[in-house]
């Protein structure tokens, strides 16, 4: 009975806020039960405040260990910066050849090359062939391992994940496209043994090729956000530098960097733009494409099969492409992307019109209809043109007949275009 009033009291004390409650709980109380209630509020509170004393035990613990690995990190800093403002400027250099574990041939910028030793504190075992490494200036002693050089272009290429994710529920249709990429490009990057199980050699690129709007860019950058590798998004042209010999060494160093950061894909988009035909003549421009596809075809034989990278291509223009390019063993799978039937120009029309505020019953069905001939970016731009009809009716919502009016006015303007022959005949 003590034992409960003294329960009551402890949590009694806990909900009181002023102390005329509390005087009031007391007068209540008989003498002995009195004594023993205030024993447990005692406890209570001596129990509360150990342990509060704990957690807070614990957080100096953590804070401090983030200091220490704070102090650390500022020693090191500290010992950096006093290397680079005492240290004379140091040759950079590359290691051509480990000579036994203390000489090292070095190759240095000029294309010198040195027999050097190395500093006590360069770890031995990091020094193999192709490392970048600073020299004393006056004995030539390897003082340093650089990292690997970048060139700022290829860095560039490089895919951040800003914000520009594209999932793949952003595809409409493209069901089978997107099954053949992934089982000839994620698969041989995330199961590499299946493929030595099953004795066939993994595949090592594949080209995408269809009209213009069907998805192929949109596809590739769906495969980049989901895909847990490097990714290197090139637009083909812009490897062609107006400097001669600049072109084939951005290929090569694109390679190099896919190479040093496996698993890696690299997207070559319109690749047409260097994978003409070669011609037996030509000048200027010409010949530096030709150069940039002689190194771009030197590199996809130069990685092994084994390596962990795989190489997508997309084009419209499937029939200018040189034949060399297209060749198994190259590309391995020429992935076709027609224009989209009524049920992926369905699934097209209802992924850009789901952002649109709307009011009344969207007769999808009828705007479909009405799209025979349409790519998927046509799609996207009836959703653009009903939107903007609504604006230009001071409207902040779509309404359904700004959706058919937009589908005329874009199957208008689509006659107009020119019929290219975008099929390919390999
Ligand atoms: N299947 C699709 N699903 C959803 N949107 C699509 C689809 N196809 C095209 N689009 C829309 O059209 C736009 C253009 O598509 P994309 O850039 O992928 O075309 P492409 O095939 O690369 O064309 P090109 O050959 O001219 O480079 C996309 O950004 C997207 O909004
Ligand atoms: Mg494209």
């Amino acid at each position: 009975m003590l034992h409960t009033a003294g329960k009551e009291g402890a949590t009694s004390l806990a909900k009181a806020k002023d102390g005329e409650k509390w005087a009031m709980y007391m007068a209540s109380m008989e003498d002995g039960e009195e004594e023993i209630s205030s024993r447990l509020v005692a406890i209570f509170t001596y129990t509360c405040v150990f342990n509060t004393r704990n957690s807070w035990q614990e957080e100096t613990k953590t804070d401090k260990a983030y200091l220490e690995d704070l102090k650390i990190a500022l020693e090191e800093t500290e010992d950096e910066l006093n290397y680079f403002t005492t240290t004379h400027a140091e040759l950079v250099g590359e290691v051509v050849q480990p000579l036994g574990k203390e000489r090292f041939l070095v190759k240095v910028n000029e294309g010198v090359r040195l027999i050097v030793n190395r500093s006590s504190l360069v770890d031995q075992s990091k020094l193999v062939s192709g490392t970048r490494v600073t020299l004393e200036r006056r004995t030539f002693t390897i003082m340093r391992i650089l990292p690997p050089e970048v060139n700022p272009l290829v860095h560039k290429m490089v895919c951040q994940h800003d914000g520009g994710d594209v999932s793949y529920s952003d595809l409409g249709g493209l069901t089978h496209q997107l099954r053949d990429v992934r089982d000839w490009i994620e698969r041989p990057l995330i199961d590499p043994d299946i493929f030595e199980r099953v004795g066939v050699k993994p595949p090592k690129g594949v080209l995408l090729y269809g009209p213009p709007g069907t998805g192929k860019t949109l596809l590739a950058k769906a495969i980049s956000s989901n895909i847990n590798s490097t990714f290197l998004m090139v637009v083909s042209s812009s490897l062609v530098s107006k400097y001669v010999g600049e072109s084939p060494l951005m290929v090569r160093e694109m390679f190099k960097y896919a190479r040093e950061h496996q698993p890696c894909i690299i997207f070559l988009d319109e690749i047409d733009a260097i994978g003409r035909r070669r011609s037996s003549y030509g000048e200027g421009d010409t010949r530096e494409c030709d150069r940039v596809l002689i190194e771009l075809l030197s590199q996809l034989d130069g990685f092994n099969e084994l390596d962990k990278v795989k190489v997508i291509m997309a084009t419209n223009r499937p029939d200018v492409l040189d034949p060399a390019l297209l060749r198994p063993g190259r590309i391995d799978k020429k992935i076709e992307f027609s224009l989209p039937n009524e049920d992926s120009r369905m699934r097209i029309l209802k992924i850009h019109a789901s952002g649109i505020t709307k009011q009344g019953d969207i007769d999808y069905e009828k705007v479909v209809k009405l799209s025979e001939g349409f790519n998927g970016a046509d799609m996207r731009n009836v959703c653009t043109e009903a939107g903007m009809l609504a604006l230009r009716a001071g409207h902040d919502y779509v309404v359904p007949s700004d959706f058919i009016k937009a589908e005329t006015k874009l199957g208008e303007a689509k006659k107009l275009e020119s019929s290219a022959q975008y099929n390919a005949d390999f």
